[in-house]
């Protein structure tokens, strides 16, 4: 049998009971596969679930608030994701007639869709022959066809598209098709797999070639960013705090945050570091001498390693537009942030 065929087949037996799969709604395909960029299936699925509930539909999405939309995202990381979502369903509602596109050349156009959304809603939703290549499908067709190019270069990566495109063009189920090539991915050719299990290993060049677990092969392993945040946590005597919106696009953009003091390196007396002084003295409320406590955490990212430590200082006078204390739970702030307040603040 071919391989499609084997592929659809094995699909339609053992495909996971999935929310998304209950129907071919585009809005629902755009959210789960959005999601998905973010997480594994298994922890995707609750976010989807309460993603949902928020936002059952794209006009309610279109007419919610940006800081409702981050809320749900929390967690995810990759914030900008989520206001790519809430703009481009605002662009569908008022400039395309509330109309979904349902190509891949249209949907391509949208802020946040790009050739691999554009693929999965348009092959899914729509019926169109376009080959998607996320991580899992990377991993399968390279060790399948045995490639051994990095797939960290573009080449490479248009060679398994290429690979990707003949085999849904033999198909008549092309949604079907390119989630069957997800799933066998991310469950059977998995980065440790049990290739002695697997229908395919009689036909899989690498595990012909006893070459499985060095594919796929990658050029540049990323050294991960080191970082250093000191988060300043002033207290008044009214129980009042500081905190300030994220506007660096880096990492948890528009986000909120305690005020930031970011070094290069690990601090070991704040009250030595100028840009600390610079602030506290901007601010103009004194800090009480030995009030001050200091917890540390390390938070890892895909591409960055973050080592923050948050400062709680009491201050002899009121914060001028401080917020209290216990009304921090309805700002939007980082995971990491969001911990230490429940579980240090109170
Ligand atoms: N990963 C991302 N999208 C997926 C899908 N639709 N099916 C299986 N795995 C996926």
């Amino acid at each position: 049998m071919p391989l499609e065929n084997q592929l659809l087949k094995w699909y339609l037996i053992n495909k996971r009971d999935l929310p998304w799969r209950k129907n071919k709604d585009p809005y629902s395909v755009w959210i789960s596969e959005i999601i998905l960029q973010q997480t594994k299936v298994s922890q995707g699925v609750q976010y989807y679930k309460n993603f949902m509930e928020r936002f059952p539909n794209i006009e309610k999405l279109s007419t919610s608030k940006e800081s409702h939309v981050l809320k749900a995202w929390q967690g995810l990381g990759y914030y900008n994701r989520a206001i790519n979502l809430h703009k481009t369903s605002k662009e569908i509602i008022n400039n395309l007639d509330g109309e979904f596109p349902s190509t891949y050349t249209d949907l391509i156009k949208l802020k946040g869709i790009g050739d691999y959304t554009a693929s999965a809603i348009s092959s899914i939703c729509f019926d169109e022959f376009n080959p998607v290549v996320d991580g899992n499908v990377m991993r399968f067709l390279t060790r399948y066809n045995g490639i051994k190019e990095p797939i960290d270069s573009k080449k490479t990566q248009n060679k398994v598209k290429e690979i990707g495109k003949r085999l849904i063009d033999k198909t008549n189920s092309p949604g079907d098709f390119n989630q069957a090539m997800m799933e066998f991915g991310a469950l059977i050719c998995t980065p440790f797999p049990a290739c002695d299990s697997c229908i395919l290993s009689s036909k899989c060049t690498a595990y012909k070639k006893n070459i499985v677990e060095k594919l796929p092969f990658k050029l540049k392993k990323k050294k991960a960013k080191e970082r250093f945040f000191n988060y300043i946590v002033l207290v008044d005597p009214k129980n009042k705090t500081l905190i300030e919106k994220r506007i660096k696009k880096d990492i948890w953009f528009k986000l909120n945050q305690f005020p930031l003091v970011e070094t290069n390196f690990k601090v070991n007396n704040i009250r030595k570091v100028s840009s600390f002084n610079k602030f506290i003295n901007s601010q103009k409320i004194l800090i009480k001498n030995n009030t001050f406590s200091k917890y540390n955490i390390k938070h890892v990212l895909s591409h960055q390693v973050l080592h923050i430590s948050f400062y709680i200082f009491k201050t002899e006078k009121d914060i001028p537009l401080g917020i209290d204390l216990s009304g921090l739970s309805n700002y939007n702030f980082p995971v990491p942030i969001n911990n230490f307040i429940i579980k240090k603040l109170f």
